[in-house]
């Protein structure tokens, strides 16, 4: 397995790199939900194909400073995790090498973004669309691999691909959850034990909704599970049209229910599809 620390060093290996390119954008912390899209990326490339995953926090999408400060970033670990899923390469840029700094030109998304975690991290989506458009440009992958866990991202990406015109396969990969139901995330380790003990109730709250008749109902029922918590405060709680990300008035068409939970400073998101 190969390493790139600059984009010159990602171009030369690339050089001689079979076809075709599968992404793994990731900003590490590795667990294994992010190693079943380095899985499903090794599938689609096929014996002969490169299979590269990144690994960059990116500054540019982290609203609050705290946030990107604590970060974790055991790269030892992650590199093993990579290289036992078998990844081809990993591009691991420091933040000089990604950005200068008079860069003066973001992607933004003007519709989809405005709601859910959009709304309560303003630019934070402006932030996830411009470095993977970079790491798309630079890598010149043809397909790249992203997890439903974030699927307001996933959509805002697809969206960027289709009014973008990038040549680039967009892969969805499902949500892997730990045995208690709670959604991994990089963000589960920071997690006091306390919290740890009470977050999976989210994932409760919104299986438990799921059978509710109306939106008004399913809102109440999950509302009702997480206003029990006596550590968790909700961010944010909707039920949304899976397309639009606006709110849905009724279950017609299909409908997500989506909500983002604070323990102390960590804040997880967590959604399930009807
Ligand atoms: P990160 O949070 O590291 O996630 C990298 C990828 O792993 C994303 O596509 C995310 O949806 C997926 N993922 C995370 N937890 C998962 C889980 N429990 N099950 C399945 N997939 C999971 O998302 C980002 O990084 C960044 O915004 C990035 C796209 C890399 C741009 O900086």
């Amino acid at each position: 397995m190969w390493l790139a620390k600059t984009k010159a060093e990602l171009r030369s290996q690339l050089n001689t790199a079979p076809a075709p390119i599968i992404l793994v954008p990731t900003m590490g912390a590795l667990h294994p939900g992010h190693a079943s899209l380095i899985d499903l990326a090794r599938e689609k490339a096929g014996s002969s194909g490169t299979v590269l995953v990144s690994i960059f926090v990116n500054p540019i999408q982290f609203d609050r400073a705290e946030d990107l400060e604590k970060y974790p970033r055991p790269l030892e670990a992650d590199l093993a995790i990579c290289n036992d899923h078998g990844a081809d390469g990993v591009f691991i840029p420091g933040s000089g090498e990604m950005y200068l700094p008079d860069r003066s030109i973001t992607v933004t998304e003007t519709s989809l973004s405005c709601h859910l975690c959009g709304a309560s991290r303003p630019g934070h989506f402006d932030g996830v669309c411009t470095v993977v458009l970079k790491l798309f440009n630079l890598t010149r992958c043809d397909a790249a691999v992203f997890g439903e866990k974030d699927f307001q991202q996933l959509a805002i990406i697809r969206r960027m691909v289709r009014d973008l015109d990038l040549a680039v396969e967009i892969i969805p990969n499902p949500t892997i959850r730990e045995t208690d139901g709670l959604a991994m995330s990089s963000r589960n380790a920071r997690l006091t034990p306390e919290h740890r003990a009470d977050a999976p109730r989210i994932h409760r709250a919104l299986k438990t909704a799921s059978s509710g008749k109306t939106p008004e109902q399913i809102l109440s029922m999950a509302r009702e599970i997480l206003q029990e918590s006596l550590t968790g405060k909700i961010d944010y709680l909707s039920l949304v049209n899976a397309e639009t990300l606006t709110p849905a008035h009724n279950l017609s068409s299909p409908t997500i229910l989506a909500c983002a939970v604070f323990y102390g400073d960590v804040r997880l998101i967590d959604h399930i599809r009807f």
